[in-house]
C-alpha cells in the first residue's frame, strides 16, 4: 500500500483539525478520501478540498454503508465524535477491516474500550488501533517517562497533580450540545478535559490499584457535571497520590510533581525541574533517615532544569505516527488499548464520589473487572436518569 486512504469521521473542534493536516499534505502516507458533515464553522479550513471533490457523507452510518457497498474505498478512519459514539464506529470500522485513530476517551465507561478491542481481536488482518493522547508527545513528560522508568533515582513515593488550568467560561459547555450532559458527553472535566492526564499519570506511574474521589457538579457552571474533582490515588506498591482537576480557577496552574527515593521532579510551565538529594546528603535518603544523628536536618538537595527539547506539532507527530503504524510496522505514539487505563481511572474516580467508598481498579480480563463496569454503569444510569 502507497497510501493510506482515510475518512474522517465527525468534522467539528478537532475532526477539522485532522482533515485538514491530511488534506494539506502534511502526513506523509495519509490520504483524506472522506469526510463526514463538516460543522459550517470548519468548511472554510477544508474549502480547498471540498472545491476539489472531497466525499462528505451525512453520518458515520452513512459512510460505512457506502464502504460496506463498495462505493468507498478507505484503509483507515480518524474517529472525532463525541465520546458515546467511539465504540460503535471503531467497532463497525474494525468490523470493515480499518485501520482506527480514535480520539481520547476510548469511550465513556470501560465496557466500550473492552468492546473495541475485541472487535480488533477477532480480525484477521492486522489493524492498527491508536489513540490520541496528544500530550505524549510533550517532550517533558517523556522526558519524566525516561527518569522514572530508568530507576535512577529510585520508586515512586508520591504523586501530586493539580491540573486547574482547563479553565473554561459558560459558552465552552453552550458551544455543543452534547457538552457537560451525562446522556450524551458521559460527564465533566474528569472525561472531556482530563483524559490527557489520567493517561500521562498511569503512563508515567503505572495505573493506580485504588482512588478516592470527590467530584463536585456544577460548582463554577450551571451544568449537571463536575467542574472540579479531587482524588486520591494508591499504587500496588505502596506510592500515593493526589489529582486535582477543574475548569472554574482562574488562576489556575499545572503542576506534576513526582517524589522519588532520591529526587523530586516538578513539571510546570513547560519545564521540567529536578531536585538530586543523594550528592547533598552523601548517601541515599533512605540510608540517611535511617542513621542522621540530627533530629531536624534540612535538607537541600541540588536543583537542575532538564533539557526536554522542543515539541513539535503533536497532532502532525500523532497522525505521522498512525501512517507509519500502519505502512512500516511502526509503534504510534498510544496504541489504543492503553485507552482503557484512563478510563478505568475516570470510572473509578466518578464511582468512588457517588458512593463515598474507596474503589479499587479492575485488572483487564479479571472477573472483578465486569463488577467494576456493572457498577460504574448502573451508577451513570442513575446519573442520566436523574438530569434528563
Ligand atoms: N485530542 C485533543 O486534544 C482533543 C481536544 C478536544 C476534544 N477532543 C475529543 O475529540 C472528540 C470530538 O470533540 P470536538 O471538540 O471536536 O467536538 P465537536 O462537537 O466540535 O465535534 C464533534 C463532531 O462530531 C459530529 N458527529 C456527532 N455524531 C456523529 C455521527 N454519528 N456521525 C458523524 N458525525 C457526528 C458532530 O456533528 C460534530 O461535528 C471528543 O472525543 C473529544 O473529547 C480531543
Amino acid at each position: 500500500m502507497e497510501n493510506v486512504r482515510v475518512g474522517v469521521i465527525g468534522v467539528g473542534n478537532m475532526g477539522s483539525k485532522y482533515a485538514q493536516l491530511i488534506a494539506n499534505g502534511r502526513i506523509a502516507g495519509l490520504r483524506l478520501e472522506a469526510v463526514t458533515r463538516v460543522r459550517p464553522e470548519y468548511r472554510e479550513k477544508l474549502q480547498g478540498a471540498l472545491d476539489a471533490g472531497l466525499r462528505v457523507y451525512e453520518s458515520a452510518d452513512a459512510l460505512f454503508a457506502a464502504v460496506e457497498s463498495g462505493e468507498l474505498e478507505l484503509d483507515a478512519v480518524v474517529v472525532a465524535t463525541p465520546h458515546y459514539a467511539h465504540e460503535e464506529q471503531a467497532v463497525r470500522a474494525f468490523q470493515n477491516d480499518l485501520h482506527v485513530l480514535c480520539d481520547k476517551p476510548a469511550g465513556v465507561y470501560s465496557r466500550q474500550a473492552r468492546r473495541i478491542e475485541e472487535a480488533l481481536a477477532g480480525r484477521e488482518k492486522k489493524l492498527v488501533y491508536s489513540m490520541v493522547f496528544n500530550q505524549r508527545t510533550n517532550p517533558v513528560y517523556r522526558r519524566m517517562k525516561e527518569i522514572v522508568e530508568s530507576g535512577k533515582y529510585g520508586s515512586i513515593k508520591r504523586v501530586s497533580w493539580v491540573v486547574t488550568d482547563w479553565y473554561r467560561p459558560d459558552v465552552y459547555y453552550t458551544s455543543s450540545s452534547w457538552r457537560a450532559t451525562w446522556d450524551k458527553d458521559g460527564g465533566g472535566t474528569l472525561l472531556n478535559q482530563c483524559p490527557h492526564n489520567l493517561d500521562l499519570l498511569q503512563w508515567i506511574c503505572g495505573v493506580p490499584a485504588r482512588v478516592q474521589g470527590f467530584c463536585r457538579e456544577g460548582k463554577y457552571h450551571p451544568i449537571p457535571v463536575e467542574d472540579e474533582v479531587t482524588a486520591y490515588l494508591e499504587w500496588a506498591d505502596g506510592a500515593t497520590g493526589i489529582f486535582i482537576a477543574s475548569t472554574g480557577e482562574a488562576a489556575g496552574v499545572n503542576r506534576f510533581e513526582i517524589s522519588l527515593e532520591d529526587a523530586l521532579l516538578v513539571c510546570e510551565g513547560g519545564e521540567l525541574r529536578v531536585c538530586e538529594v543523594a550528592g547533598a546528603l552523601g548517601m541515599r535518603e533512605e540510608a540517611f533517615r535511617r542513621t542522621s544523628a540530627d533530629p531536624f536536618p534540612k535538607i537541600r538537595g541540588e536543583w537542575h532544569t532538564e533539557e526536554c527539547g522542543r515539541e513539535e506539532e503533536p497532532y502532525r507527530v500523532i497522525l505521522q505516527s498512525f501512517s507509519d503504524a500502519i505502512l512500516h510496522r511502526g509503534d504510534p505514539v498510544a496504541w489504543g488499548e492503553e485507552g482503557r487505563y484512563s478510563l478505568y481511572l475516570s470510572n473509578a474516580i466518578y464511582l468512588s464520589s457517588w458512593n463515598r467508598e474507596t474503589v479499587e481498579l479492575p485488572v483487564p480480563g479479571s472477573e472483578e473487572e465486569l463488577r467494576f463496569e456493572e457498577a460504574f454503569e448502573q451508577g451513570l444510569k442513575r446519573k442520566i436518569r436523574q438530569y434528563s
